[in-house]
């Protein structure tokens, strides 16, 4: 597995990272161990997590928000210094006014209900899941700030976060003395491209991590769907995830994903494997979080960063996703 630095850090992060936000949520605690432990063996070390993942997205129930963390903290027990943790504050666990965003308050208490969760006593990457309008930037960053003296947390990042919104960040962490945000974590893949605009020149300018979510476009890079309405019934549309059925019900997604099928035809590759070696070539992305719900899509996956995308291959590629 290829190691890669964490932007302007010393930190060396694997090229595909995990994601845990299937775990608890769609399937249960010994599949997700088995998905982790293919990780591991195949030496992934960032585990992706965030305080909310579990089966309260879907139903509402703030205690089931937050097993993915638990699932993570037991099966990680006796080897946490093996992996890299990144984990997130800033949707709402609780039906207190002040149980969510990314005021003082809230991040205080969810780093400590997150620590606990996970069984240790620091974050390797603690982020922002998305910008909170409630909150000035400076009350945030300096409560990111503190944490990393109390040595609870490595490294601050941002998740979601435009742009102008990190160049914002960082001079305000300039100007206050303090950490800055070392990486993002944006959504990027062949369908989903528009962090190439502003995100992306201005993470390679500052020399800021880029670790992108979702590069098979929440499984709709599969190929497993044929129509917009009707799903594989062990699929996350059939089980009903928003934000796939948006990008599926967005005009030409599928016809695109038809096309790109061709193409991963003509390299003699599946097409889950030709899109994540698409988001791999690219130099400013330090890594890859995936996400699975079956071990073998995880150990299928895996194999992408062996592709070789020549220009040609790139420029069709491009034909077909662009604009
Ligand atoms: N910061 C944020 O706001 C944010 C948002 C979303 C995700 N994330 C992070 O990013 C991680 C990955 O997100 P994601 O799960 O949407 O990523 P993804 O890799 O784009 O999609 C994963 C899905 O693709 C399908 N799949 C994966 N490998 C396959 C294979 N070899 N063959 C066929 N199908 C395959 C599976 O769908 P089925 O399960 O339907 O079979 C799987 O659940 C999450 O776990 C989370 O850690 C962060």
């Amino acid at each position: 597995m290829k190691m890669k630095r964490l932007g302007n850090t010393g930190l060396k992060i694997s090229e595909i990272s995990l994601g845990t936000m299937s775990f608890g949520r769609w399937i249960d605690e010994q599949s997700s161990l088995e998905i982790l432990n293919i990780a591991l063996e195949n030496g992934i070390n960032m585990i992706d997590t965030a305080d909310l993942y579990g089966r309260g997205q879907d139903n509402g129930k703030f205690d089931q928000l937050g097993e993915a963390e638990v699932i993570l903290g037991k099966a990680l027990k006796g080897r946490r210094d093996d992996v890299i943790i990144a984990t997130k504050v800033c949707n709402r666990m609780g039906s207190g006014i002040n149980d969510a965003g990314l005021n003082r308050r809230h991040i205080m208490k969810s780093v400590e209900d997150s620590l606990q969760r996970l069984q240790t006593d620091y974050i390797d990457v603690y982020y922002a899941h998305r910008p909170d309008p409630d909150t000035p930037f400076e009350e945030t960053i300096r409560a990111f700030d503190d944490l990393i003296r109390q040595g609870k947390v490595r490294y601050i990042a941002c998740s979601n976060f435009q742009a102008w919104q990190v160049a914002k960040c960082h001079g305000i962490s300039a100007q206050m003395g303090v950490e800055r945000f070392e990486a993002v974590q944006p959504q990027y893949s062949l369908l989903v491209r528009d962090i190439e605009k502003e995100l992306l020149p201005f993470c390679q300018s500052e020399q800021v991590g880029v670790i992108v979510y979702s590069p098979l476009a929440r499984g709709l890079l599969s190929g497993k769907y044929k129509s917009a309405t009707e799903f594989p019934s062990d699929s996350r549309a059939e089980a009903g995830e928003e934000r796939l059925l948006d990008l599926l019900h967005q005009e030409k997604n599928l016809e695109k994903v038809h096309q790109l099928g061709r193409i991963a035809d003509q390299l003699n590759v599946n097409l889950p494997q030709l899109a994540l070696s698409w988001v791999l070539h690219n130099p400013i992305i330090t890594s890859a979080i995936v996400g699975a719900t079956k071990k073998e899509q995880l150990e299928d996956i895996i194999q992408s960063k062996e592709i070789i995308l020549d220009k040609e291959i790139l420029d069709q590629l491009d034909r077909i996703t662009k604009g």
